[in-house]
């Protein structure tokens, strides 16, 4: 596996293959990021993820400055799961002047659920993809579906560019209680980790209400956000939405349940296919 920091390297190591398969990362990686890895590799003829903790996503009280950087420990991992090139640039090299070029996408697809208690986090999102797609010359890019509005957004915005680009979701990785895996659960004390499995538990008691017949979606969320609340969470939000487009949804339409909560200091998301 080759470990490369600059556009140059990469364009040089990507000489002799005319389908790179891509994994976007921002490091910190736990086997949610293997999984794709591993959906990656029979998908093109060169396995690459990038590892780049984008400060353009990140609002100034967020977790930028303390999240947590452990490229050496990535890459053995990495290695081992059959990655064949790691692209780890410094900010300078992705951003050698101010980025005043960016990707703005739709209000009504990023301005709500994530971006809107993350507002500018979709414009930081589809400005570093975008980039990190054209140095590495991506043909199929893989993204988790824990982030589930975020793969939407990008499946829209290489579709919108005409982007030849397959953007493909992997499931959930979660582990054997149901907690998401997630780079951020690093943050949680062992206490933590297990008041963390309300959030899973709560979407998993709307999946089984809207498959058992519920149709008050509104009061499926409050008793969400209730159940939360009274554990002590700040929950920014818990909703019912339609998968094709995260709008409400009707009757007939395949849903998905998705939240987002903090507990203590740190903010998890989560959702769950209907
Ligand atoms: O999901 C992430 O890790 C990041 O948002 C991404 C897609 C790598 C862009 O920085």
């Amino acid at each position: 596996m080759q470990l490369i920091h600059t556009i140059d390297a990469l364009r040089e190591a990507l000489n002799k293959f005319r389908h790179p398969a891509v994994v976007p990362t921002m490091g910190n990686l736990h086997a949610g990021h293997l999984a794709l890895v591993r959906q990656a590799k029979p998908l093109g003829d060169v396995t690459i993820s990038t590892i780049f903790v984008n400060r353009l996503q990140f609002a100034p009280h967020e977790d930028f400055d303390t999240y947590p950087r452990t490229l050496e420990a990535d890459c053995q991992q990495l290695e081992a799961a059959g990655c064949d090139i790691v692209f780890a640039p410094k900010e300078s090299v992705l951003y050698p002047q101010a980025q005043t070029f960016k990707v703005h996408p739709p209000t009504e697809l990023a301005d709500i659920l994530e971006g809107h208690f993350r507002p500018g986090f979709f414009i930081g999102v589809c400005t570093v993809v975008m980039k990190l797609l054209a140095v590495t010359q991506a043909r199929t890019a893989l993204f988790g579906k824990k982030d589930y509005q975020q793969l939407m957004v990008i499946r829209n915005m290489v579709k919108q560019f005409a982007l030849p680009i397959e953007v493909i979701g992997g499931e959930t990785q979660r582990n054997a209680a149901g907690l998401a895996l997630s780079s951020r659960n690093g943050y949680l004390t062992p206490a933590q980790r297990e008041e963390a499995l309300l959030l899973s538990g709560v979407l998993r008691r709307m999946v089984d209400a809207v498959r058992s017949g519920a149709t008050d979606f509104v009061q499926l969320e409050q008793e969400g956000m209730q159940a939360l609340r009274a554990a002590g969470w700040v929950p920014d939000y818990v909703a019912v939405r339609r998968q094709s487009d995260l709008q409400v949804p009707q009757a007939q339409d395949a849903k998905v349940v998705l939240a987002a909560a903090r507990l203590g200091s740190t903010r998890l998301i989560d959702n769950m296919e209907i």
